[in-house]
């Protein structure tokens, strides 16, 4: 999936966004997703009235809203009838499924908010929730408390990894091997990628119990079910064994004791692969993994050098690592 940077916006819209207005400018075109403008508005020319209609602003806003949007290219205006530009159907519609506009424009109205704290996180040195009073929450209380957010979150990620999963699927040699564990799998994309490059491959994703749900769904959409299912469990607590690959793919730090887990798992000439955006070795890229880091990240925060010294640590011999996709790394060990 391709995402809107700065550098496809034109010109003359570039020349108006300081840093300061950029922001602002992010959290309203944020909202316009979250109310789905862009959607609302695919194929259509529509009158101020007929938009007021249909989308929940009140009418002392609609107007400035709306032409706040055509001011950053991305709806066109004539008198008072409004349409997409053709950046938003190509960003905000081809490019984007429903649920990435659902989720994302959900996780970006949150981030501004714990952005809002920034300065005390940065004093205080606490984590954002800490400063906002709020209950630390895992990810897995987060999605059995609300199963719709865990369906729309694992299909933003099977549309948003398509790439990586392209990506890891041209890199990874799985010729010699027949069983792969997929940890924290999610959709399944990476196993589904890599089963439909290697058709010998069999792949289990290991998930919490709301996301093997659409994960299946997903499996049984691509005709996989014969070759890829699902395992509820939870990482921490213990890995299957009978897999001659364990794979971690975008799930955050890897610590010790679970690449530890896995080399005790694997038979001989297993192999760990991991993939991620490892930091690189001055830790100042990517840029929005050290944005999150103020707000509660999930991204790793070791650099891919790291990482390989983790693998030597946990035993694993052969190691090699590789950028395979814009900030995306690859690192396979054997045992
Ligand atoms: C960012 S997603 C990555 C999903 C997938 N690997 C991919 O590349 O698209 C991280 C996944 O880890 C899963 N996860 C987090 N903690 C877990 C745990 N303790 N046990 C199993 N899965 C877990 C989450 O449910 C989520 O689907």
């Amino acid at each position: 999936m391709e995402r809107l940077t700065l550098d496809y916006l034109p010109r003359e819209v570039l020349a108006k966004l300081d840093l300061e207005t950029t922001f602002m400018a992010s959290r309203l075109v944020i909202e316009a997703e979250r109310l789905q403008v862009f959607r609302k508005l695919q194929n259509k020319k529509l009158s101020a009235d007929k938009i007021e209609s249909i989308l929940n602003i009140h009418p002392r806003y609609l107007i400035f809203f709306l032409n706040a949007l055509v001011s950053l290219g991305l709806l066109h205006k004539k008198d008072d009838v409004y349409w997409n530009s053709h950046l938003t159907e190509k960003f905000f519609i081809q490019e984007r499924s429903i649920y990435w506009t659902r989720q994302f424009s959900t996780e970006g109205v949150e981030n501004f908010r714990r952005f809002a704290n920034l300065e005390k996180v940065l004093v205080s040195g606490k984590d954002y929730r800490e400063v906002m009073k709020q209950e630390p929450q895992s990810y897995i209380e987060e999605f059995h408390k609300d199963p719709k957010q865990a369906e729309d979150f694992t299909y933003m990620l099977y549309y948003y990894h398509q790439q990586d999963a392209q990506a890891l699927a041209q890199h990874l040699d799985l010729r010699d091997f027949r069983k792969v564990l997929d940890v924290g799998g999610g959709s399944g994309v990476m196993s589904i990628t890599l089963v439909k490059q290697y058709p010998h491959l069999c792949a289990s994703i290991l998930e919490i119990e709301p996301v093997c749900k659409t994960a299946q769904q997903i499996i049984h959409q691509q005709g996989l079910t014969k070759h890829i299912n699902t395992i509820v469990g939870n990482m921490n607590e213990d890995l299957p064994i009978g897999y001659d690959v364990i794979m971690f793919c975008d799930i955050g730090s890897v610590e010790e004791n679970l690449l530890k887990k896995a080399y005790n798992r694997l038979p001989r000439n297993g192999m760990v692969v991991l993939v991620d955006r490892y930091l690189s070795e001055e830790r100042t890229d990517p840029l929005d993994s050290i944005l999150h880091q103020f707000i509660g990240s999930s991204f790793p925060i070791e650099t891919h050098e790291e990482m390989v010294d983790q693998l030597h640590i946990c035993g694993f011999k052969n190691i090699l690592k590789k950028n395979i996709y814009k900030d995306v790394w690859m690192i396979t060990g054997r045992t």
